[in-house]
């Protein structure tokens, strides 16, 4: 009979395997930590949504909403959607219950998987998981900075360095006179134009200043900013920021290219990119954000000016790997118990769950193996002491104690295991 085919993980989709974990933990506490500090509180949406939530919010012009959700229709025959992001879910979180009473802003943080069918390529996955901080009730400048602010300590405190690009789309009015703009500029130069600028033209132009073709990008130096056609409120409240971030001194750079990929961004939007990744080109913008004032209104909620940033996590991994960053991985024992026959491999199981009620760290092996193979393992795990329990130990109630550093290893009667371990590993 023909062997079975063995199951791997689906395109665009990774597992992230034990030694990558103190990594992971690594940047997950530091980004929950300085969140924290910050006076953010965690919460937690669930992965699947109301589809309309996402084409609201996102926009039904954008790649995301046109070619990346990951829809389906539940048992029910309701569209359902697994989030591509987490600000459209805190922001329906947030309606939902009724938040908007409590003091302002009201700032939250999650942390976990999103969803987007992407072409896979470096840096880009289908599964991936972001960071993300919103501070919501705030239309001040400060908080636009405070997010900047953040999106930068962060990335600080892992040991990246990064350059903030900043820009402003506006307001959604004096947009829609820029896009008017751009589109007549755009328009004598169609038959230049890559495919995808051709069907952005139509139904996103403000995207087209992010295509990344060659022909596109000379065109684009040459394409009126938006930064010159921002309404007063927008240029002011952009001023502001810029005033904020160089008090801060945090590193920035004026970027009129950066328009994000989704439509509920107003005034202030930036990417966060690392230092020596100019362009973002190898892999991709680490994080990004803005102020979406219109979010809250757009969603049935009351008008509620708001902004935040996310971090890719997979993107910020790599880029420490790329640096070679070592984190340690815990020690996780203290003792290890090995094991010899039928009954001392019972007895050493509850000897283990006394122990392990009393809060000492102990291991042992499930499988039969010699003494050899065992003390090898203690090794393995760094422990301090094995325990070790034999045929004549199970039959005399007695277990010998060997200290792993100096190698002496001494025989107790059992009733004072606890004392003997007290002595060696808590005194
Ligand atoms: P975004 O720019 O779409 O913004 O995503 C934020 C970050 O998530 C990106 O900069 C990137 O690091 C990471 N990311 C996005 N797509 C992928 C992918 N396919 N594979 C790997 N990493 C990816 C948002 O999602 C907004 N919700 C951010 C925000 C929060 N704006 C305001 N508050």
């Amino acid at each position: 009979m023909s062997k079975k085919r063995a199951f791997q993980t689906i395109r665009g989709m990774r597992d992230v395997l034990p030694q990558d974990m103190p990594l992971w933990k690594f940047v997950i506490d530091t980004c929950e930590n300085a969140a924290c500090a910050y006076g953010y509180s965690r919460i937690e949406t669930p992965l699947l949504e109301e589809s309309g939530l996402f084409v609201r919010s996102v926009g039904e012009d954008t790649d995301i909403v046109k070619k990346e959700m990951f829809t389906f229709q539940d048992h029910g025959g309701d569209s359902v959607t697994m989030r591509p992001e987490f600000t459209a879910s805190i922001m329906r979180a947030y309606i939902e219950h009724g938040m908007m009473n409590q003091p302002k802003p009201v700032k939250l943080f999650e942390t976990g998987a999103c969803f987007r069918y992407e072409r896979p390529q470096s840096g880009r996955f289908r599964q991936f998981h972001q960071f993300t901080a919103e501070i919501i009730g705030s239309q001040e400048a400060a908080a636009d900075a405070e997010s900047i602010g953040l999106s930068y300590a962060v990335l600080k405190e892992l040991g990246l360095e990064v350059v903030i690009q900043v820009n402003s789309i506006g307001t959604f009015e004096s947009r829609r006179a820029y896009v008017k703009q751009l589109k007549s500029f755009y328009q004598p130069k169609m038959r230049y134009l890559c495919k995808d600028c051709l069907a952005r033209i139509k139904s996103n132009p403000l995207r087209m200043l992010d295509c990344k073709k060659k022909k596109c990008v000379e065109m684009m130096l040459e394409a009126p900013q938006i930064i010159d056609h921002l309404d007063e409120e927008s240029k002011n409240h952009f001023v502001k920021v810029l005033e904020y971030l160089d008090a801060f001194d945090l590193p920035y750079a004026l970027n009129p290219q950066i328009v994000r990929g989704l439509d509920y961004y107003s005034k202030t939007v930036f990417e966060i990119w690392a230092k020596d990744d100019e362009g973002a080109a190898r892999t991709g913008a680490l994080g990004g954000g803005g102020r979406y004032d219109g979010l809250a209104d757009i969603l049935g909620g009351c008008e509620t000016p708001a902004c935040g940033f996310a971090l890719g996590l997979e993107r910020v991994i790599a880029k420490l790997k790329e640096k070679n960053v070592q984190t340690q991985e815990e020690q996780k024992f203290d003792i290890f118990l090995a094991h010899l026959g039928e009954e001392a491999c019972k007895r050493a199981f509850l000897i283990v769950e006394g122990l392990r009620a009393k809060k000492y760290r102990i291991t042992y092996n499930l499988c039969k193996a010699s003494l050899k193979h065992q003390l090898e393992l203690a090794n393995k795990f760094g422990v301090r002491i094995t325990l070790i329990l034999g045929e004549k130990e199970v039959s005399d109630h007695s277990i010998l104690i060997k200290e792993m550093d100096i190698g002496a290893q001494e025989s107790v009667p059992l009733p004072k295991l606890e004392r003997e371990l007290e002595k060696r590993l808590r005194a």
